[in-house]
């Protein structure tokens, strides 16, 4: 039997103007959609749009629009555009479908039946403009903490789902399987907040506030809240409740998130399975953000990224390696236009566009445009081995989520393809006339680039399938898709086409960021090896964390720096929460002479950048265990 891959993204809210990060977690799980497809595993990929609640009413009673009907030319835009960005998703799902609200409505009675859902006087904090509920300790000098207008105290009879019944279960759950929730410091962070006692859950909004929304199927006063409604898609959309045998082939699913949404989805949503008695997901994902420079992406700031901008101006595959490559999966990375042209030219440019480039020109001059027969004995094997591990490893690296690692390992062995190209001299060879070694030479890059174009097509569909055309591979030969070195079949004749990646201009830097030359010299300041080699850096873990009393920038840190336990203080308390650190890995000066900071002593100091209101720890990019020195 073959690997059950389900992966879904969140649904978007179909008002929104798609942007960088709707199209990352998409780009993401095709990706990792197109990976499993490769491995043989059986996909199945959804996404789909969130069309209920507040913001749509509002957003089409301003256009003068009834509800559905705006959405139906809303959701427009999300389709277009993930067929521009060559999604393959298997289904597209919308909440205002049939298929999903009959579903909602069945699971809604079902749990209202079983005694789960009761209804309650709920008192709080509203704001009229926000439209939501504030607790007392949420409000910032008695006003809206989002728009800090004033707010006012209402009490209204809503519907709860028993939430906190599940809480205990919950953490024991996340406790035996450890990856339910990933990365574990996002695991830890829910831990982190399932410290405090959970609610339940108001799963209901008044029709006299908001009608637009699925009806209660025990109060038609009520619809049902928004979130509530959506996570349910995930189970709707592949036969729950309607196709069972369909339903138990494809779930558990594994759900890519934002950081932002790890809360519903790693709390809320479990508990309302748990009261369905519907198995849990495999994993839950939560990726981190895009940043724009220091800054979070927002409308008002006016520097949201609009991925056809540069899928446009760069292309739909370039555009998609960038996203998978730049971004190590769990943490935030920072958009940049100058990072995308340096990592395009590097990696697309230089590395395999010149590799394509160069081989296919040789073998036309050396071999009469035809792919070589390599000897026997094959002496010229480096690559092949380099490739087989490649392609050995691959599983191991998807399933943990590590996509920019897999990358890097392809261009290393583009790069090794270039190497070893310099290193036998095609040319000499030719000139030399040395004949066999010539062919095993051509051969083995051009067998390297089919391969490295089997590897590459989950994130560069496009331009792979050029590879394979170049190469002379007709549409539909099996051989093309072996993962096994020696597939590709001499004689065959190729085709060069066009460059696969002209290079692109460097941006010019603005006068700004050039240099100073009045400025300090780069020399000053510098210190030698001997100077360096006395402070002792090594990676930490955080056991604890606590605010320090009475010191709103310090928190008190428990770390075990490779079987030591210590005690740290640090000025970041404004920057990152108790519950966030738990678990984090750090790296830290462990020879610093114990020092004592708001009478709490302090042994060691962990590293951090800073730049204007912005400050970020230091960690390590793969794992490594707490004590390992830093050199
Ligand atoms: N409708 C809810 C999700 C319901 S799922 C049952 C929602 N929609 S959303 O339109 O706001 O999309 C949120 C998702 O977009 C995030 O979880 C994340 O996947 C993605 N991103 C939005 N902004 C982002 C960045 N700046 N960077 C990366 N991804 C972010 O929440």
């Amino acid at each position: 039997m073959n690997n059950n891959f389900y992966v879904t993204t969140p649904i978007y809210y179909v008002n929104d103007e798609p942007h960088i990060g709707h199209a990352y977690t998409t780009i993401l799980a095709d990706v990792l959609a197109g990976y499993h497809r490769i491995l043989g595993d059986d996909v199945y990929f959804l996404t789909g749009t969130d069309e209920h609640g507040q913001k749509l009413q509002n957003a089409a009673a301003k256009n003068g629009r009834e509800p559905l009907d705006y959405c139906d030319e809303m959701v427009l835009r999300f389709q277009n555009i993930w067929k521009k960005l060559e999604i393959r998703n298997d289904d597209f799902i919308r909440t205002t479908e049939e298929r999903h609200k009959k579903v909602v409505k069945t699971i809604l009675k079902t749990i209202y039946d079983k005694g789960e859902i009761y209804s309650d006087d709920y008192e709080g904090w509203y704001c009229v403009h926000e439209e939501r509920f504030w607790t007392e300790k949420d409000l910032v000098e008695g006003n809206c903490p989002d728009c800090d207008r004033p707010v006012s105290k209402i009490t209204e009879k809503n519907y709860f789902f028993k939430m906190s019944q599940y809480q205990d279960w919950l953490i024991e759950y996340i406790k035996n399987n450890p990856g339910f929730i990933q990365p574990d410091f996002r695991r830890n962070e829910v831990l982190g907040f399932l410290k405090r006692p959970l609610g339940d859950l108001c799963i209901s909004r008044p029709k006299s506030r908001l009608s637009w929304g699925i009806e209660l199927p025990f109060d038609k006063d009520y619809v049902c809240y928004v979130w509530f409604d959506a996570l349910i898609n995930y189970i709707s959309a592949i036969g729950y409740l309607s196709d069972e045998e369909r339903f138990n082939n494809l779930w558990p699913a594994i759900h890519l998130i934002g950081k932002d949404i790890l809360t519903t989805h790693a709390v809320y949503w479990p508990c309302m399975l748990k009261a369905m008695g519907v198995p849990q997901p495999k994993t839950i994902f939560a990726h981190g953000w895009w940043l724009m420079g220091e800054t979070k992406m927002s409308k008002s700031l006016g520097n949201v990224i609009k991925p056809l901008d540069l899928a446009d101006k760069y292309g739909v595959d370039a555009f998609r390696y960038f996203l998978v490559r730049e971004m190590t999966l769990g943490q935030d990375s920072i958009y940049a236009e100058k990072s995308f042209i340096l990592r395009y030219n590097s990696d697309l440019a230089n590395d395999l566009g010149n590799l394509l480039s160069r081989t296919l020109k040789m073998i036309k001059s050396f071999n009469d445009g035809k792919i070589p027969t390599p000897n026997a004995i094959n002496e010229d094997n480096e690559l092949s081995i380099q490739s087989a591990k490649l392609i050995d490893t691959i599983r191991e690296k998807i399933e943990a989520f590590k996509l920019n690692h897999v990358v890097e390992d392809i261009l290393d062995l583009v790069r090794a393809t270039n190497r070893h190209i310099e290193k036998n001299k095609p040319w000499r060879l030719a000139k030399e006339g040395q004949v066999e070694k010539l062919g095993n030479v051509l051969y083995s890059a051009a067998e390297t680039l089919r391969i490295v174009s089997v590897l590459l097509t989950p994130i560069m569909p496009d331009k792979c399938g050029s590879i394979q055309k170049q190469l002379g591979l007709a549409d539909g030969d099996k051989t093309i898709l072996k993962l096994k070195w020696g597939c590709l079949r001499s004689e065959t004749s190729i085709k060069p086409g066009e460059g696969l990646f002209p290079r692109l201009q460097k941006p010019k830097s603005k006068k700004s960021e050039k240099p100073d030359k009045t400025g300090p010299s780069l020399l000053e300041g510098v210190i030698g090896f001997e100077d360096f080699g006395k402070v002792k850096l090594k990676t930490a873990v955080v056991l604890e964390a606590e605010k320090v009393e009475k010191a709103d920038k310090l928190l008190k840190l428990q770390i075990d720096i490779g079987g030591e336990k210590r005690q740290i203080v640090a000025g970041i308390a404004e920057y990152y929460s108790p519950d966030e650190m738990i678990g984090k890995r750090l790296i830290i000066v462990s020879n610093l002479k114990p020092a004592k900071i708001r009478g709490i002593e302090s042994n060691g100091m962990l590293l951090a950048a800073k730049s204007n209101d912005r400050l970020v720890l230091l960690t390590t990019d793969g794992e490594i265990p707490p004590g390992a020195t830093i050199s």
